[in-house]
């Protein structure tokens, strides 16, 4: 029997993590932007070629926020489909750009619009809170949208009498059913990337830094959660790594995640959350959109994301419910 050998930790030192200057490329991205009037909307698990030339980085909740808020003319926004296509449902006058539009995801994938109205016939009763991880047609068929970052909140906010249907990732239902005490139905659907980290390969990278603690998405799995001394959205990591005061911190997420918390918390050493293959875990949609992909987009104003007006208006109301909810 072949002996599989451990792979290295993946450790970040104290570093910005910021490039001195910016490369051609990236220059011409910015001059582009400018001559657009476009707004540069990353999410925390861009590239940090991407990362280096946004406006604004953040988590779904903070980027469905500077959608709503931007006065740009056109939003360019890296990230996955369904997070530029929310962009798109708030600002249906205004071309929103994705630079790959095969950027897709399996969460969202795990729950056709149809599959889900057909159930809603089935089940009239119930109230279905979305994970803003899904597509626009799930959203118009459901009650209110939520993320990570104000899923608790949300959940809270619905009226005690209501059954709740959870979708689709039943890990983040599981978390925050537990966390509100509100029983919920659980749509079986989950993150590929997120259900890559193991209880084994986590305690792998604990015991050889006991000192770090742990900061985990919830979507992992309720085990690997259970292994964390903290569970919350990636903007909420950063304010847990700014204000803990431990030097080093493993974070359970993607890896993209680790160049926004070393441009925050630079003087912190971060260390990947490893798989049960890999030191680090990349979400293949999300690393579809390359800065030459993002530079392409702004000089052709193309790939563009279209929603049809019907749902489109149907997907608009749950996420206003959402952003008025959680202000
Ligand atoms: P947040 O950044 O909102 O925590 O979401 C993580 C994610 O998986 C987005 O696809
Ligand atoms: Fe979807 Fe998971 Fe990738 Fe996020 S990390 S975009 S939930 S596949």
């Amino acid at each position: 029997m072949p002996e599989l050998l451990d792979f290295e930790p993946q450790v970040f030192p104290p570093s910005a993590d910021q490039p001195t200057t910016l490369t051609p490329i990236q220059e011409e991205v910015l001059a582009l932007k400018a001559e657009r009037k476009a707004v540069l909307l990353a999410h925390n698990y861009q590239v940090a070629a991407i990362q280096q030339v946004a406006d604004y980085v953040g988590d779904s909740l903070g980027l469905a926020y500077k959608a709503a808020e931007t006065n740009a003319e056109v939003i360019l926004f890296c990230g996955v489909h369904f997070m530029a296509e929310t962009a798109k449902i708030i600002n249906p006058d205004k071309p929103v750009l994705l630079p790959d539009l095969e950027a897709g995801c399996s969460l969202s994938d795990s729950c056709p619009a149809d599959r889900l109205a057909a159930y809603k016939n089935a089940h009239p009763e119930v109230y279905v809170v979305a994970y803003i991880n899904c597509s626009a047609g799930v959203k118009a068929l459901s009650d209110v949208i939520c993320t990570s970052g104000n899923a608790v909140r949300i959940v809270e906010r619905v009226p005690a009498d209501r059954t709740i249907l959870f979708v689709p990732d039943q890990n983040l239902g599981q978390w925050v059913a537990g966390k509100t005490g509100r029983p919920m139905r659980l749509w079986p659907g989950s993150c590929y990337a997120h259900v890559l980290f193991t209880v084994r390969a986590l305690e792998k990278v604990k015991a050889r830094f006991p000192d770090a603690p742990v900061v985990a998405h919830p979507e992992c799995t309720e085990t690997v959660r259970e292994l964390a001394d903290e569970v919350c959205s990636t903007e909420l990591m950063v304010k847990f790594a700014q204000e803990h005061p431990a030097e080093r911190i493993i974070v359970v997420t993607e890896s993209g995640m680790i160049h926004r918390l070393r441009r925050e918390v630079p003087h912190k050493t971060f260390i990947a959350g490893p798989t049960e293959t890999c030191a680090c875990n990349d979400c293949r949609f999300m690393k579809l959109n390359t800065i030459e992909k993002v530079r392409n987009a702004l000089r052709t104003m193309q790939p563009e994301v279209d929603v049809p007006e019907p749902v489109r208006r149907a997907a608009y109301e749950p996420i206003r419910r959402m952003l008025d909810w959680s202000r």
